[in-house]
């Protein structure tokens, strides 16, 4: 039975900031990666390649990274920051970090590297890819609340350039460790400097009631500047200030650089050093759907800068070096996720009939809606529809009734199991918080460009994920 057509009466409204198509087939260009089209009769293409050719060849879900635009938006944020905090502009200089959490592996590392930014990680296993990626140690930084002592092992034997000190305990460790090795360990601090993010509460990072960073406003940050300063086995090279993602207003990220300023001043007098750099963390909102809108790079940094030179101006210190650290807003847009239609529901609800459209994935690689409320886009890949536009639910094949991918979205009517369904900007938290629940092996990672196409990450196979299970080792093993 074809899906009621949006609008009639027995339909499920649609969101108030969704438009009616006028044409359910076309691409919104701000929700696509630079090298995503499609055809005349409707096929997606990435960089030449047809969804119907990728997905015959390495399957569905997949996740496909289009790999050129993933380089020209880690080369625009460094050229545009840099351009921005420019000696000549009376600032210090800037660094990109890339955020690592968003999504990892050796190849994204390497290609970070190569476009000249730094990498953030935050676990032992973070640092193993950065260092599998030929990344020298001075050009990463670790993060973390609660970093083990193997991990500030790790961190001190590869040199890293950055340590995130988030808490007291962690500079006693942090001090103890350093002092075994005999090395001086460098360190940032984390502070929290009060500000309200406007975005999910999962996902704010810098009002007080949560578990990040040293708070100035109970005076946690000026002990810890205290028990660093005094350390022999520890350098305080800066402060750190991340207030959130996806954020789009950027008064909280100005106020935020006041507030780390204004405390490096009163660290730099008491204490008789300078603190040469400050890291404004990363957070940067991207577009998900038609209704965000997001701060151009450029003009980010020019107000970055702005505050920056103004508050220490006023203070009368001199510029540190600042640092940012976008995960999401390099990673996210260049990547989709692909998926194949399983099955097409009609579900009867208080205000019409829902069409749900169930694909072959779900919350185990994409658990951000069910998890932060997050609204995706998505339209139908494989071919063009002349059916009426209908609001469409997308979901997973999970055990859960949370298990959505695309809240809403308008796609033809027809859409029907076998058909594949592309999901923009994926690229950020969503393999890199895949899990394998309902034992379902987590999907690969495909770079493509024009003349080549690549797993960066290879889909995990039964045998991979049962690996774990004594009990399945050398059972029964078929591959997906
Ligand atoms: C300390 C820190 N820096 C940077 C980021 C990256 O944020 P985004 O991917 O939203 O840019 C995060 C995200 O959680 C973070 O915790």
């Amino acid at each position: 039975m074809p899906a009621h057509i949006a609008g009639t009466l027995h339909a499920t409204p649609a969101p108030v900031w969704l438009p009616y198509p006028d044409d359910v087939n076309a691409l919104l260009p701000s929700l696509w990666s630079d090298n995503v089209t499609k055809t005349d009769d409707g096929v997606l293409t990435i960089a030449g390649h047809s969804v119907t050719d990728l997905a015959e060849q390495y399957g569905t879900p997949t996740l496909v990274m289009d790999a050129a635009d993933f380089r020209t938006r880690a080369e625009t944020y460094l050229t545009t920051f840099t351009s921005a905090f420019s000696p000549e502009k009376g600032l210090a200089g800037a660094d990109v970090f890339y955020a690592g959490k968003a999504f990892l592996c050796t190849a994204v590392a390497r290609w970070v590297h190569e476009a000249g930014l730094g990498l953030d990680t935050c676990s032992l296993g973070e640092m193993m890819i950065a260092r599998a990626a030929g990344i020298p140690g001075d050009r990463v930084g670790l993060h973390g609340n609660s970093k083990s002592v193997a991990e500030l092992e790790y961190a001190l034997d590869y040199g890293v350039g950055r340590i995130f000190v988030d808490s007291l305990d962690e500079i006693t460790r942090l001090e103890a460790v350093a002092a075994a090795k005999g090395v001086f360990a460098p360190v940032m601090l984390r502070v929290t400097v009060g500000v309200e993010a406007h975005t999910h509460d999962f996902i704010a990072t810098a009002h007080e009631d949560q578990k990040f960073g040293l708070s100035l406003a109970d005076g946690t940050a000026a002990r810890a500047a205290q028990m660093v300063a005094d350390s022999a086995h520890l350098r305080l090279d800066g402060l750190h200030s991340h207030i959130g993602s996806q954020i789009f207003d950027i008064s909280g990220f100005q106020v935020a650089a006041a507030r780390v300023l204004a405390f490096r001043a009163e660290v730099m007098a008491e204490h008789g050093i300078d603190l040469p750099d400050v890291d404004l963390g990363g957070g940067f909102g991207i577009r998900y759907t038609s209704q965000d809108t997001p701060i151009p790079v450029a003009e980010m940094a020019e107000e970055l800068a702005a505050v920056v030179l103004k508050e220490c101006r006023g203070l009368g210190t001199n510029v540190p070096r600042v640092s940012i650290e976008p995960g999401r807003a390099i990673v996210s847009p260049a990547v989709f996720t692909l998926y194949e239609v399983g099955t097409v529901k009609e579900v009867s609800t208080d205000s019409g009939t829902r069409t749900y459209v169930a694909v072959d994935g779900g919350m185990s690689d994409n658990i951000r809606t069910a998890l932060y409320d997050a609204d995706y886009s998505c339209t139908l890949a494989n071919r063009a529809s002349g059916a009426e536009p209908a609001i469409v639910r997308v979901v997973g094949k999970h055990c859960e009734s949370g298990d959505i991918i695309v809240r809403d979205e308008y796609m033809g009517a027809d859409v029907t199991a076998g058909d594949l369904v592309a999901v923009p900007s994926t690229g950020a938290y969503c393999r890199s918080l895949a899990s394998n629940y309902n034992h379902l092996p987590r999907p690969g990672v495909l770079a493509v460009e024009a003349d080549r196409v690549e797993w960066i990450v290879t889909p995990e196979d039964h045998s991979q994920m049962f690996a774990t299970d004594p009990g399945m080792v050398g059972g029964e093993q078929e591959n997906r």
